[in-house]
């Protein structure tokens, strides 16, 4: 079985498809994929397959100059079974070369499906896509279907477990695109004279701006000039346009070697975002009221996310603890999933997902709607899965995250929870929500933001100094400190491989000491008035058994030979500051390695498979 996360583009009605389908794959990279590929039809009966092991500059190479259609299809795939080779890269195509097909996601029954129609069909690839592909070519010429109707009798084949984002081509129709999704990401961009589809509005961007959502359960057929979208029992969906007043220079480095590091530096401008979009003159929040009414019901919030989202909610459960009163508890979604708690009787659920697709997250959402308990999702990707299936969305409004390593969206996403958590005890009369002066706290986050990022050259030397050789570090703090050492220490990891643990200070004593030597890195993080103490004395500890020590203080607690000091702001906010310079220390030790900041090995930016 081969999991993907993997980029599609598909585009009909302009001679320009080539260069679309490959800069549509360039933009939708930070998905990580090891190959890619690409089929285009010119309509007088000339077709091009190309597919390439490894990055799409591998691709591009190998595109002559009579390589050129008007409709086509593009595809990177990422493999973490099975090698990556250019007979299992999408596109994948039937035995008598007629049909063409890309995939995202995993059929989980292409065995049987292979074993039930297909026995004698010999198969060029070891991929489930290619069952599908083939299974539609035998339906058609055998069973003498049209396409559509075969592509339909193999989508109920399906079964339901599986996740599929699909689009097919047909020799025969050369300039229709037959597309459908369940579960994966995948829309409509709408031109003029021309239409594509794509897994991510950033990858037509350059095209349009107008787009248009395809639903579970849908065929959708795309010409040059006519999208007609039906549900699986024939009848004909009308849709609505939406518009992504995102520029497309909003997805590009610019100037900056790798995309981490121009989110990281996004994050002042960020800030000023949310306090836009969410916070009146008077600075107070503007939020959902019907949103607020259904929370204010609630006897427990249960914030659900994974990585770095699930890092966030630790942050944003002592938010809603302190300003509204309303007991919060965390929960990474993939255990969520599958291992319930006991549930309090009116539970409201919030989903902390950047991308919005991510498969375990829906996982739990699937099972809260079934359950019939409100929801909100919290994303940067309006119109994403999980947004449209919770019952409300706040937007995190800090434009697209490309790297792999969150960066901006973990920022986001903390002080998204500070706009709610406010809200909400204002909405409850708690006295605390009303004196939070959220609108200056976010200023002054913003400034201390500017002013760690403007101190690249220092972190970047603490960088070199102390994290470039050991194998493994130690970031430790209390409370909201300890939720922020276990993102910094993912950070760690993630993009520079050194085996990073992010820890409860006090409870190094009790065991995990034993790994401290001589200049084994441990990172405090200390921006609590009630444990900064406790946290020093824990630093005394491993400085004794020879660790090198790095410090991350907030001004009022720091001491002279601290080594990054924070700007003072509401001991609620701190994470959007201490995470910073972990966010900068990471960057510049995987930079120091030589490594891809952008696309850590073995990881895609939007996890859509279980
Ligand atoms: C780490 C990272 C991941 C994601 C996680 C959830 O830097 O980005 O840990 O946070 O895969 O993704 P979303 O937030 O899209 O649900």
């Amino acid at each position: 079985m081969e999991m993907r996360m993997c980029g599609i583009v598909g585009v009909t009605g302009t001679n320009q498809s080539v260069s679309i389908l490959i800069e549509g794959l360039e933009r939708l990279e930070y998905r990580g994929y090891d190959s890619a590929g690409i089929y285009v039809n010119d309509q007088s009966g000339n077709d091009y397959l190309v597919k390439r092991v490894g990055r799409i500059v591998n691709l591009k190479n190998a595109i002559t100059p009579e390589i050129s259609g008007s409709t086509g299809i593009g595809h990177t795939r990422w493999a973490t079974h099975g090698v990556p080779s250019e007979t299992n890269a999408h596109p994948h195509f039937s035995n008598d070369e007629r049909f063409y097909l890309v995939h995202n996601g995993v059929i989980e029954n292409f065995k049987q499906l292979k074993e039930e129609y297909l026995s004698g069909v010999e198969f060029k690839s070891d991929t489930d896509t290619e069952v599908i592909v083939q299974l539609i070519d035998r339906f058609v010429v055998e069973y003498n279907m049209d396409t559509q109707a075969a592509f339909l009798k193999v989508l109920r084949l399906v079964s339901d477990d599986s996740s599929y984002a699909f689009v097919l081509m047909d020799r025969e129709t050369p300039d229709t695109l037959f597309v459908a999704k369940n579960k994966s990401p995948l829309l409509v961009g709408v031109g003029d004279g021309f239409n594509l589809v794509a897994s991510d509005a950033v990858a037509m961007l350059k095209q349009t701006h107008t787009f248009m959502e395809i639903q579970d359960q849908e065929i959708v057929v795309v010409k040059p000039a006519e999208i007609l979208i039906t549900d699986f029992d024939g009848n004909e969906m009308k849709r609505d346009t939406f518009q992504v007043e995102m520029d497309a220079s909003a997805a590009d480095k610019g100037t900056y070697p790798f995309y981490m590091l121009k989110e990281v530096d996004e994050q002042p401008a960020v800030m000023r975002k949310i306090v836009q979009n969410y916070l009146n003159e008077d600075g107070d929040p503007v939020v959902d009221s019907q949103l607020l009414e259904s929370i204010k019901e609630a006897d427990r919030i249960y914030i659900i996310g994974a990585g770095t989202s699930y890092h966030a909610g630790l942050v944003g459960a002592k938010m809603f603890e302190q300003l509204t009163n309303i007991p919060t508890e965390v929960h990474i979604s993939s255990e969520f999933a599958y291992e319930q708690p006991i549930m309090s009787k009116k539970p409201f659920f919030i989903f902390l997902t950047q991308s919005g697709e991510t498969a375990d997250s829906r996982e739990v959402l699937v099972n809260v709607k079934k359950q019939g308990w409100p929801s909100l999702t919290i994303t940067n990707v309006p119109k994403s899965t999980l947004s449209r299936e919770a019952d409300y969305t706040m937007l995190l409004h800090a434009g697209p995250e490309i790297a792999v390593a969150s960066t901006k969206a973990y920022t986001a996403q903390v002080a998204v929870e500070a706009v709610l958590a406010k809200a909400i005890g204002e909405y409850l009369k708690h006295p605390r929500a009303a004196e939070f002066d959220l609108k200056h706290q976010l200023g002054l986050v913003a400034v201390g933001m500017q002013a760690l990022v403007d101190s690249k050259e220092k972190l970047e030397s603490v960088a070199s100094r102390y994290l470039s050789k050991p194998r493994n570090a130690f970031y430790i703090g209390r409370g909201t400190d300890w939720s922020v050492a276990l993102e910094s220490a993912l950070k760690l990891k993630e993009i520079s491989y050194v085996q990073a643990e992010g820890f409860a200070s006090g409870e190094l004593k009790h065991g995990t000491i034993a790994l401290i030597e001589s200049q084994t890195p441990v990172i405090g993080i200390i921006t609590q008035d009630r444990t900064a103490g406790l946290t020093r004395s824990n630093l005394q500890e491993v400085i004794s058994r020879g660790a090198s020590v790095i410090t991350i203080v907030t001004k009022h607690l720091a001491q002279t030979d601290d080594t990054i000091v924070l700007p003072d702001v509401d001991p609620l906010l701190t994470p959007l500051l201490s995470v910073v310079p972990a966010q900068l220390l990471a960057y510049y030790t995987s930079l120091g390695k030589g490594l891809d900041v952008d696309k850590p090995r073995n990881l895609a930016k939007s996890v859509t498979v279980q």
